[in-house]
């Protein structure tokens, strides 16, 4: 597929294939929808921020959300390497020498109508950021400095962004966040809905082995550790293997799995916790120490 704009053609990417299903907190797509719904005609949709440790399910959540549009869902992964033509419009070089022009996955939703997720979105730096600035607000473009044009969003576009709530990431200026309004906050699921997950990720795995591993992730939860729906699901499978490889019994091999994907002692959520806090509170102190630091260097 492909937009012709007089002399410029622009090759569109496809939409993602493999649907998605969520489970549990409903509740959380009906918000999405809610942004994405027009009051009035000229009403214009929201483009909200999930926000959420990595492995929560921000992604599948979003895609899921575009799911019940019945529109294409395209997904840009942004990284800290994003730059504004690879949200927009980027030059290819073709077989026959020519230059040829290739919309990103969020451009190819503006143009067919369809839904856009800008994932780990929060990677990004603020250059890449301002290219969308007159997209997220009531202009709905973008200018692709590379070909020269212009791209208005079909009014059927929808966009949403998902962040990770750690701290690996740059700070996002203020006139872009007012423009990813409102935030919606994944929460861990209780315990039955984290069987139901981890049931439906690994359709395979038996009953003992779902519920010890989502008492675990239950039990991470209330000490406040990121261990993930992603991490719970890595660890049944390992564990699995295990058992049909080296016949390991299925409880030693849940041990032995959470060790290998979490990391040595992460059962000892205790220790682990007071870990966390420590390193984090290092982190706060080692920011307030170089802010004394700069005011001594300031001193005439
Ligand atoms: N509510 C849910 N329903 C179905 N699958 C989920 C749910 N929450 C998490 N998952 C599963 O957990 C894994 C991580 O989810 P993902 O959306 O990639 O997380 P994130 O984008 O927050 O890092 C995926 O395999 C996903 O299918
Ligand atoms: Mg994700």
């Amino acid at each position: 597929m492909s937009l012709d704009l007089g002399d410029v053609h622009i090759d569109l990417v496809e939409p993602v294939e493999t649907p998605v299903q969520w489970i549990g907190q409903w509740e959380l797509v009906e918000q999405i929808l809610a942004c994405w719904t027009s009051v009035t005609a000229d009403d214009l949709p929201l483009c909200p921020r999930l926000v959420g440790k990595p492995g929560m399910g921000k992604t599948t959540l979003a895609q899921a959300a575009g799911q019940e549009l019945e529109k294409p869902v395209y997904i840009l992964q942004c990284t800290a390497d994003t730059r504004p033509e690879d949200l927009v419009v980027s030059p290819v070089l073709a077989a026959n020498g020519e230059i040829r022009y290739r919309a990103s996955a969020l451009v190819s939703a503006m143009v067919e109508g369809g839904v856009a997720i800008l994932d780990e979105a929060n990677r990004m730096p603020e250059k890449s950021w301002a290219s969308l600035a007159p997209l997220l607000d009531h202009r709905r473009y973008v200018d692709s400095l590379v070909a020269g044009v212009r791209l208005k969003a079909h009014p059927d576009f929808r966009c949403c962004i998902t962040m990770n709530d750690d701290a690996s990431t740059y700070e996002i200026p203020e006139y872009i966040l007012s423009r990813i309004q409102p935030l919606i906050a994944l929460g861990y699921p209780d315990l039955e809905e984290e069987m139901a997950i981890l049931r439906y990720n690994v359709n395979f795995a038996p009953d003992d082995l779902l519920r010890m591993c989502a008492e675990f992730l239950q039990q991470s939860h209330s000490y406040r550790l990121d261990y993930s729906t992603r991490d719970g699901i890595n660890i049944m499978r390992f564990a699995l293997k295990l058992e049909k490889v080296k016949g390991t019994p299925i409880e030693e091999a849940f041990h032995q799995a959470v060790s290998q994907v979490l990391g040595e002692g992460a059962e000892d959520l205790e220790t682990r916790s007071r870990e966390a806090l420590i390193q984090d509170n290092m982190i706060d102190f080692g920011s307030l120490f170089g802010t004394l630091e700069d005011e001594v260097d300031e001193e005439p």
